[in-house]
């Protein structure tokens, strides 16, 4: 798939059907988040797979009943390491680095998942210490939970989907670019 339409594809999908992630596409997406930029170089997250139908569910419960968590056939739960971090960067790589490293990766996943067809949604509110329970790690941050398989709905036709035309359009990028002009280029006089 061309970088444009992976973009240009990726939706926030909440309904899945049952059908299980091919482990072989499952191992090109573990492999592209290698690919992420990380502080230092220092890779400073874990990653839980979770494909355990009880595990998925204590998930869904975590994320205050969040249900396409249990209904997606995998769960990737991307955690920062704030230690590893902090090894190199003190405390800016501990309450910095290690989520941004985290964050990155779980981005990096996302986009390579829907370039392999896959459908995602990135969960971010959730109980932590649950979280941390149902990984089975007490000293990581979780930071993200991404939901991968093969979508079940078209966020377009969804009722109450998020996704408005006009929230696409050139109006936000203009908002969220602070410079003077777009891009940074001196204005003409
Ligand atoms: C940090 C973060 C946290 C999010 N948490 C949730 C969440 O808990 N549940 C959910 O359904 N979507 C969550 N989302 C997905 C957003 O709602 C979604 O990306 C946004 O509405 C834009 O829609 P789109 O992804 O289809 O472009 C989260 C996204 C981000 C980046």
């Amino acid at each position: 798939m061309e970088f444009r339409e992976v973009i240009a594809r990726r939706r926030s999908i909440r309904a899945y059907s049952e059908e299980s992630v091919d482990p072989a596409a499952l191992d090109r997406i573990l492999h592209a988040v290698l690919r992420a930029p990380s502080a230092g170089n220092l890779q400073a997250y874990r990653i839980f797979v979770i494909d355990s139908p009880r595990k998925r569910r204590a998930l869904a419960t975590a994320a205050g009943d969040q249900a396409f968590l249990a209904q997606a056939p995998l769960d990737l739960v991307f955690f920062a390491d704030p230690d590893r971090s902090a090894t190199k960067y003190g405390r800016r790589g501990a309450t910095l680095y290690a989520v941004q490293d985290a964050t990155i990766a779980a981005s990096f996943a996302v986009l390579a998942a829907t370039d392999e067809g896959l459908s995602t949604v990135w969960v971010g509110a959730f109980d932590e210490s649950t979280v941390r329970a149902v990984c089975g790690d007490t000293k990581l941050r979780p930071v993200a939970i991404i939901a991968v398989g093969h979508g079940a709905e078209n966020p377009r036709e969804t009722a109450g989907a998020t996704w408005t035309r006009s929230s696409r359009s050139s109006d936000p990028l203009r908002r969220r670019v602070a410079s003077p002009s777009p891009f940074g280029r001196t204005a003409p006089p």
